[in-house]
């Protein structure tokens, strides 16, 4: 059980015993101020209105029944009736050094959920741009923060590898084969591939006509079509998978279930819809309106389920993922990553699919969205000419960027380590920048700051990592068999001893609303606690007594793992030195 969890316990039994109707939380929260101790509890207020009593009053009745005798040595009443707990050195000590011990850092076992979470999902028909990123990166810390906490978790990578784009696509593909070239060289660059086949599309009728035709035949399981269909997304695919591999992201190819796995389901959503009396006919298309999302007049909210021409829809699409993840995958909770531009779509299809019974009625459908990715001048994030930014080569481009400053660091690290090092920080960079802001608030892409030693950025967490590696470096210790006893004096060792037991709830709170920054502000707040405390601290100083050392190697060591931890969980290396 959390510190929190703990005293909550205590300070309710506490004012059950005092009288206080059992709804009147005992609202634990970590103090404001140092002088306030390390815990509140502020239910004393609320209460005191409740049963018409003064709030200080209550606060000494509630103090009267409260036993936190081996938690606290101080416990006393402030302010307007809040209840302020300084926690005693020897318990946080004890739960310290259990923590030590503790493989999982002190999380707590969850009850066991099914997740399937949804995200990256790029369109096949382009060039994987950083309108995708964010959903990459932002939904793969939180599938490894789930599964850390013990979740059974199943990934589900919805490729955009279906509709009208790709009789296009594979009618230009069939021209350059029938030239004689390969498809991996034709397909080297598919933003290039693209703007052809867009350009010929424009321009040639003839060929537009068979692209037209070539969508119809693809979509009835044409041999032909259906065979360059699959040269082109296995391709596409392949350019997607060297990204995920060069961002350190956990998605492999067995993840993928793109939109025409679907295919065969679509007519079947239709007929059940159809069944139900859910469906309207509008003008030939096939159309659900829905009161539950109905608009400020008062008119219900259409989502088309198939078009006149007898085509599905990116919705009709969701709807079977949704009766897929529900009824195949037994999902208790789907979580979507995905672009807040698609909000509407989202609410649509989660309503949609409960009024249907394509999901079972205790399962939660959570869209998480996210801002778009801004450049310097405050608009959506595009190359100088204003063309779209190609992932591989932001991602390069950070690197490049990174290892420059890891040579001018540290001169005498070998060109290999500066390789390595260098590809750790430029990822890294790239994606805390990214994690760290409020997911679902734009943000502006910075090379500077991002890549900035100072300040909360991934090459600042992975420098104090190094440091604390370097501690154990110098005094010829093996890292990995420091185990002391802990003895807790300084305020110093204090404040950093309760940072690290705050790792567990931290994770609990991401995997509940996954938002990656709280555990990026928790990190860089570990980080700024232990140089303090490396500051006032001396470990490996020659006045130093044994006992006092081995603590705080002890607790250096859990810091430097919590920080490898909470990385790993951002999908962020760490290195032993930089
Ligand atoms: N391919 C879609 C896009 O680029 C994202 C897919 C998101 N997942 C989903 N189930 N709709 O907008």
């Amino acid at each position: 059980m959390s510190i929190k969890n703990l005293i909550e316990q205590r300070v309710r039994a506490a004012m059950s015993a005092a009288n206080i109707p059992d709804d009147c939380p005992a609202n634990i929260a970590l103090s404001t101020r140092p002088e306030f101790g390390n815990f509140q509890a502020n239910g004393a207020m609320a209460a005191a209105k409740r049963l018409k009593s003064r709030p200080r009053d209550l606060a000494a009745e509630i103090i009267k029944h409260l036993d936190l005798t081996d938690i606290a040595d101080h416990v006393e009443i402030a302010g307007p009736g809040f209840i302020n707990i300084h926690l005693s050195n020897q318990f946080i000590a004890t739960q310290l050094q259990k923590l030590i011990g503790d493989e999982k850092l002190g999380v707590p076992v969850p009850n066991q959920q099914r997740v399937v979470v949804d995200y990256s999902g790029p369109n096949l028909a382009k060039e994987m741009h950083v309108g995708h990123l964010r959903s990459t990166i932002i939904g793969d810390a939180v599938v490894r923060t789930l599964e850390f906490l013990g979740h059974d978790v199943v990934r589900q990578n919805h490729m955009g590898d279906w509709g009208t784009q790709f009789g296009m696509l594979i009618a230009e593909l069939e021209e350059h084969l029938g030239e004689g070239e390969r498809p991996e060289l034709a397909l080297g660059d598919l933003e290039i591939f693209y703007q052809q086949a867009k350009q010929h599309f424009d321009q040639d009728e003839k060929f537009a006509q068979k692209a037209r035709q070539y969508v119809v035949k693809l979509q009835s399981g044409d041999h032909h079509c259906r065979q360059l269909w699959q040269r082109f997304i296995d391709t596409s695919i392949t350019h997607s998978e060297a990204i995920y591999l060069n961002l350190n992201v956990t998605l492999k190819h067995s993840d993928i279930k793109a939109e025409s796995a679907y295919n065969e389901e679509l007519a079947g959503i239709i007929e059940s819809l159809e069944q139900q009396r859910l469906l309207v006919e509008d003008q030939g298309a096939k159309v659900v309106f829905l009161e539950e999302l109905a608009d400020k007049e008062g008119k219900p909210s259409p989502v088309i389920v198939q078009k006149s021409d007898g085509g599905f829809l990116y919705a009709t699409t969701d709807l079977a993922a949704l009766r897929h993840r529900s009824m195949t995958l037994q999902a208790d909770r789907i979580l979507y990553f995905i672009d807040a531009r698609q909000s509407l779509h989202m609410k649509q299809v989660f309503t949609l699919a409960k009024k249907a019974g394509f999901v079972n009625t205790e399962i939660a459908l959570e869209h998480l969205p996210f801002g778009t990715m801004m450049g310097k001048d405050g608009k959506p994030f595009k190359t100088r000419t204003g063309g779209t930014v190609k992932l591989t080569e932001l991602l390069q481009e950070g690197i490049e960027r990174a290892c420059t400053l890891v040579r001018e660091k540290n001169p005498e690290l070998g060109i290999d380590e500066v390789a390595a090092i260098g590809r750790k920080v430029g990822i890294g960079a790239i994606k805390y920048a990214d994690l760290s802001k409020t997911r679902t608030n734009d943000y502006i892409f910075d090379w500077d700051s991002m890549l900035s030693f100072e300040g909360n950025t991934a090459p600042y967490l992975q420098y104090a990592y190094t440091r604390i590696r370097s501690i154990f470096r110098r005094a010829d210790i093996n890292f990995d068999c420091s185990t002391g006893n802990i003895i807790l004096t300084t305020q110093q060792e204090k404040d950093l001893a309760l940072k690290l037991l705050q790792f567990g709830t931290t994770l609990e709170q991401l995997a509940l609303d996954g938002y990656p920054h709280i555990l990026c502000n928790y990190l860089y707040e570990l980080a700024s606690s232990f140089m303090t405390f490396y500051e006032h601290c001396p470990i490996l100083r020659q006045d130093v007594v044994e006992d006092t050392r081995s603590s705080r190697l002890a607790i250096s060591q859990l810091t430097a793992r919590v920080m490898a931890k909470g990385l790993n969980l951002l999908g962020i290396e760490v290195m032993e030195q930089m």
